[in-house]
């Protein structure tokens, strides 16, 4: 016993002297103040007083005697979501690609001080919040802020009428070819439903049509292997007309309602955000999710240190300390965050570097009378030829 302190001790002082003129340390007084710097690390230790150390210092600290929060500054990242340049242009994605030129265009207005779809003149124009994680986990909220953010720009186009449009992630996951549960991008998804749009005149389908089952055809997860989520008619547009047994089978549709992209491109920085969704509604864009993870409510003002998620921009307001800040719609579900949303200051989260805007082309509506009224077994929607891939 008196041999152990004795060493301790003696251990203690040899630590002590190695972190004796630590920059940590006489930077950071507080644990708080510490563990925000990412160089340093708060050590405790019952024989000398609790301190801020730097990374490299407190490795050398006698473990024995030294509790650093190592292992909690080292631990790895989130699993990134969002697929670097290389990555992207691997899957013929034009990096930060522009349709044209037209968000050059757009007049520049004065930009009130406060402004979100979700509530414009006493009318949201926000469509559903979604939930990227259930029934299980997949990393697809590159489709879900594109698809959002299309969303809620077809909701403006019909002035707010009408039930709302919500268009199907899975159709997506299943034909874009431009990510998986594994990740995506922030470019693709509109890329790949202007190129559809143009080439078929279809474009995504609605959930009603191809519900978010949370797979994609490479995932592992959940019930993911049991099923078939490949691009085929039947999982880009499907009815079901009666239960197997009793003759009814599964079938894609040929026609269904479904919304096509007209424009799209990137932007980056707080005007060009500001200035694209004031004049033409919601945005995705990419975030740092890190801070994000045990969010509960406020104003994130952490700088973050890499984009590995996707989210969309609805607006933004102004608080009297934080100053400038987003309003930005996630997919985690309405239990997380402020109902499925978070507040992030100006110039945090680099929420700012990459974002993605869409114009919406034509879409399926009852005030527009172009839908094509399909029976419950689909026959007379029913794809014609015994084609099991779709050619887009
Ligand atoms: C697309 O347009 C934006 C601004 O309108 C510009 O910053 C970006 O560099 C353009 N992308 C490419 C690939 O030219």
């Amino acid at each position: 016993m008196a041999m152990n302190l004795a060493r301790a001790l003696a251990v203690v002082g040899l630590g002590f002297c190695a972190a004796q003129d630590d920059p940590c340390k006489s930077a950071h007084k507080s644990v708080a103040d510490c563990s925000s710097d990412p160089k340093c690390t708060w050590c405790k230790a019952g024989a000398v007083p609790d301190a801020c150390y730097t990374k490299e210092n407190a490795k050398l600290l006698p473990p024995s005697v030294f509790q650093c929060d190592l292992a909690a500054a080292e631990q790895p990242r989130r699993r990134s979501e969002v697929l670097g340049q290389v990555e992207t242009e691997a899957l013929g994605v034009v990096w930060r690609g522009n349709g044209s030129n037209s968000h050059e265009l757009l007049e520049a207005l004065e930009l009130p001080k406060e402004f979100s779809w979700c509530d414009k003149d006493g009318v949201s124009y926000c469509t559903m919040s979604r939930n990227q994680h259930i029934p299980q986990y997949c990393g697809s909220c590159w489709a879900h802020g594109s698809i959002s953010a299309l969303g809620d720009r077809i909701k403006i186009a019909r002035k707010g009428k009408g039930v709302d449009v919500n268009l199907a992630v899975q159709h997506v996951l299943n034909c874009g070819g431009i990510g998986s549960c594994y990740g995506g991008t922030v470019d693709g998804p509109y890329q790949w439903m202007h190129d559809i749009s143009k080439k078929t005149g279809t474009g995504v389908a609605y959930e009603t049509g191809n519900p978010y089952l949370a797979c994609s055809s490479d995932s592992k997860e959940g019930f993911c292997e049991k099923i078939d989520t490949t691009c085929k008619p039947e999982n880009v547009a499907r009815t079901c007309g009666s239960f197997d047994k009793e003759g009814g089978a599964c079938s894609g549709l040929s026609k269904y309602p479904h919304a096509t992209v007209s424009d799209y491109g990137s932007i980056s920085g707080a005007d060009a955000m500001m200035k694209e969704i004031y004049q033409r509604g919601s945005i995705s864009c990419g975030i740092d999710a890190n801070p994000m993870l045990n969010y509960e409510s406020g104003i994130i003002t952490d700088k973050g240190s890499g984009v590995d998620h996707v989210i969309s921009v609805v607006g933004w307001g102004n608080d009297a300390k934080v100053g400038m800040y987003w309003i930005v719609r996630n997919s985690w579900g309405e239990y997380w965050g402020e109902m499925g949303y978070l507040r992030v200051a100006k110039g945090a989260l680099m929420v700012e570097e990459q974002c993605s805007w869409a114009v919406p082309g034509e879409f399926t509506a009852a005030e527009i009378g172009n839908q094509v009224h399909c029976h419950e077994g689909g026959d007379n929607c029913k794809v014609a030829s015994k084609a099991n891939t779709v050619v887009i």
